[in-house]
């Protein structure tokens, strides 16, 4: 099955050195606290303003500025996105959420020759007080005249899609993914995206620490999502096939979630089941923190003992879910999914079952956004995920024995052969990116951008609908050959998004 080496994800090494931007995003939520109850002669306070200092001079060696962008939900760092992984998820979350309360875009940290605690201290001091003000940026921005920090007021930002080379080139072109919905939907759904994965690296850090685990915040992410389901399907499943984070645990549950969500929908269920039918989708896997850590890292193969081991993790998701606080009957039907995701609708998966009813509505869809994600993602064990049309065709071959064939069937209606960030060779030698597929669109035939190369840096070049043919009905284009966007080293969000 899809998942049978899928203990063997990328999950950030424990314990690990964190790197200084790591250092200085973390002191930037714990400062401001710090501040408020200890004195500056205080150790734990003197530490962290120690850490922080170094993390500013060592990377103040390699750029005399240090800038921290929230841009549509994500934190650029000099002008590059930041991907997050593991605790870091929730740090940018925490403080993407503290610029956006306090109503600025970042901050320009400016190389200060022997910068000293008291410089620090009187820029976290200002940093409190302008919660008091009516508009805290403004009054910030001036406060901070004549300090090494600048504030950054303006959301005007470009991105540079860098693909090699010194990224000095400039987006071109409008981010067409967005015309299906506007802009504000785009960021909500965006945001709903981070805050889900945020969620569920909050619970597995909680379940494995053994503390209280509540079920409130999953669920006001997962109902989040499906009011942007519900609003904008396309927004939605177009950030889980772009597959814009590298932690695979924690994409990899929100995906499923928003898979099996979006299918959900498709089938007419109520909201209140799609809710349902997400939060067993994000804990899915949960049993995984319960597989000793190198089974989840193991690159080779795994012995017979320790597949036996990795495949406990249905049954240890079923009992992980159990002792979330949550009300009984709900939990009943969460744990429905994550029992039966690798059981088959021939029952011959796993956990063996002799007796085992017809597998659930929600087991049969998570198991199909669990086997597309599975695929289409890149593993420790297999670096080069599977484009979209190979993963559905290896599905289609277990259609009938391990996954439901009428629900397969609406499902590749649902992502399409030509997912959005499919990359696509066409017979005129040119190369495209998917960017959506109308319902309209001619044979699946979507809409797509050129790549164009803008010195070394690739960009999106002309708009092109595949579906556009002359009076006799030829195709002024056609497809050749299709290829996950990683294979050619891109990743599709940094040029679309
Ligand atoms: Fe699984
Ligand atoms: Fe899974």
């Amino acid at each position: 099955m899809a998942d049978s080496n899928s203990a063997q994800q990328a999950v950030a090494p424990i314990n690990q050195e964190p790197k200084p931007i790591e250092v200085i995003a973390q002191s930037l939520l714990r400062l401001p606290q710090l501040v408020k109850i200890h004195q500056p002669n205080n150790k734990l306070f003197q530490e962290n303003l120690f850490v922080f200092r170094e993390a500013l001079n060592t990377l103040w060696e390699e750029t005399p500025e240090i800038v921290l962008r929230a841009h549509r939900g994500r934190m650029f760092i000099n002008n590059q996105k930041y991907t997050p992984t593991g605790s870091m998820v929730v740090t940018i979350q925490k403080l993407l959420e503290y610029f956006e309360k306090r109503l600025f875009f970042g901050l320009r940290l400016i190389k200060k020759e022997a910068l000293t605690d008291e410089d620090i201290v009187a820029f976290i001091r200002t940093l409190n007080q302008c919660q008091n003000h009516k508009n805290p940026a403004e009054w910030l921005d001036k406060a901070l005249a004549d300090s090494w920090v600048k504030l950054i007021i303006d959301s005007d930002f470009k991105i540079t899609y860098i693909f090699s080379g010194d990224g000095q080139g400039e987006s071109k072109g409008r981010p067409l993914i967005w015309n299906s919905g506007s802009r504000t939907l785009a960021l909500k759904a965006r945001k709903s995206y981070s805050r889900a994965m945020a969620a569920v690296t909050d619970l597995q850090d909680n379940l494995k620490e053994g503390g209280n685990v509540s079920l409130a915040k999953p669920r006001r992410v997962v109902q989040d999502m499906v009011e942007s389901l519900f609003q904008e399907e396309r927004l939605l499943l177009n950030l889980s096939t772009l597959r814009d984070y590298d932690d695979y645990t924690c994409t990899h549950s929100v995906n499923v979630a928003i898979l099996s969500m979006c299918l959900g929908k498709r089938l007419g269920l109520s909201k209140v089941a799609v809710v349902a039918l997400g939060l067993s989708g994000l804990f899915h896997d949960l049993g995984k923190v319960d597989v000793p850590i190198e089974l989840i890292r193991k690159t080779t193969r795994f012995t017979p003992e320790e597949y036996e081991e990795v495949k406990n993790h249905s049954l240890y998701s079923v009992s992980r879910i159990l002792q979330i606080n949550a009300d009984h009957k709900l939990k009943s039907k969460l744990i429905q999914a994550p029992f039966e995701h690798h059981l088959g609708i021939d029952l011959t998966g796993y956990p063996a079952s002799n007796d085992h009813m017809p597998l659930s509505l929600f087991g049969r869809i998570v198991a199909i956004a669990d086997h597309y994600d599975a695929l289409t993602s890149s593993r420790s064990y297999r670096p080069i995920p599977m484009n979209p049309e190979q993963a559905l065709d290896i599905m289609m071959g277990i259609s009938g024995s391990i996954l439901d064939p009428l629900l397969l069937k609406v499902f590749i209606n649902m992502v399409g052969i030509y997912p959005i960030g499919t990359l696509l060779v066409l017979d005129t030698k040119e190369i495209a990116i998917v960017a959506e597929t109308p319902p309209e669109a001619i044979d699946a035939r979507p809409l797509a951008y050129l790549l164009d190369r803008d010195d070394n840096t690739i960009i999106k070049g002309e708009q092109i609908n595949l579906s556009d043919a002359d009076a006799y009905g030829n195709f002024f284009r056609n497809i050749l050959r299709c290829f996950h966007p990683s294979d050619f080293g891109i990743n599709a969000s940094d040029i679309l998004l």
